[in-house]
């Protein structure tokens, strides 16, 4: 069964950055399959990885339901979204990536929404690692993906307001009926490590902090692919001594 790596924080915090360097850190560590799932609906995972995007789920879900006479007869009308989708999968070099998109279409959202829900569950079990950049409210993790997590990334800022946005999250979390394991807070562009006791108070459990990272910024501004990322990063070196418990599967 795949293990579920959720990210979660408020806007510009560094959630699909990170979800791409976690995703990096555990492909050269040799951890396993990985699926990258990009569940915010203004998608750019597949920058960040350097992954060509294919169609989002959401762009096959409308077509689908703009020409039905595509369906072939007999076939039911899910078994052949289902198939689609399996064609809306980019396979990276180690790490394969969904985009989710947003079905601009009429129709039921309940019913895309469970579509999405289905193929992500089926999907979950065919890789060893699954990481979910979603957006900043966490209303698609729940209602689209997956209702479980294994580990949650919450990732903030080190600003009050930024760790009363990661209490809110945290509360979301547990409104949603999401069922997170493990729940970690990851204090980004932050140069000192003082969230320790701030997270026990909002009940997540702190890693530490990633310091601003000039190279890391450098490669995002020319066109933000973060396999320019040299190994040696300071970012990424930090994110591998600290990170050990996000990919850590008990
Ligand atoms: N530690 C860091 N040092 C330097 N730049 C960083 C760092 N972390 C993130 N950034 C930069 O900050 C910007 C925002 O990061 P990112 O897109 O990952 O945030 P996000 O939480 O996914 O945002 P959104 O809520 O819009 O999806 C990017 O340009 C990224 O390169
Ligand atoms: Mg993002």
């Amino acid at each position: 069964m795949g293990y579920i790596i959720a990210m979660a924080g408020k806007g510009g915090t560094g959630k699909t950055t990170l979800a791409a360097l976690i995703a990096r850190i555990i492909k050269e560590k040799k951890l396993g399959s990985v699926l990258a799932v990009d569940a915010d609906p203004n998608n750019n995972l597949a920058e960040a990885l350097g992954i060509e995007s294919k169609e989002t789920a959401g762009q096959i879900i409308d077509e689908v339901a703009a020409h039905p006479e595509k369906i072939p007869s007999g076939m039911p009308k899910d078994r052949f979204i289902e198939y689609q989708l399996q064609t809306a999968i980019s396979e990276g070099d180690g790490i394969d990536l969904l985009t989710m998109g947003r079905p601009e279409g009429p129709g039921c959202y309940c019913y895309v929404n469970n579509v999405l829900r289905n193929i992500v569950g089926k999907l979950i079990k065919e890789y060893d690692y699954i990481i979910i950049d979603n957006e900043a409210g966490l209303e698609h993790l729940s209602r689209r993906t997956t209702r479980r997590a294994d580990a949650l990334v919450v990732v903030s800022d080190a600003t009050p307001v930024g760790l009363k946005a990661a209490a809110r999250i945290t509360g979301l979390v547990s409104d949603l009926d999401i069922e997170a394991r493990k729940k970690f807070l990851i204090i980004n562009r932050s140069a000192e490590d003082f969230a320790e006791e701030k997270a026990r108070a909002i009940r997540l459990d702190y890693l530490g902090n990633l310091a601003y990272d000039a190279q890391l910024e450098r490669v995002s501004l020319n066109g933000y692919s973060l396999s320019g990322l040299k190994d040696d990063a300071p970012v990424l070196s930090t994110l591998r001594r600290i990170g050990e418990r996000i990919w850590q599967r008990n």
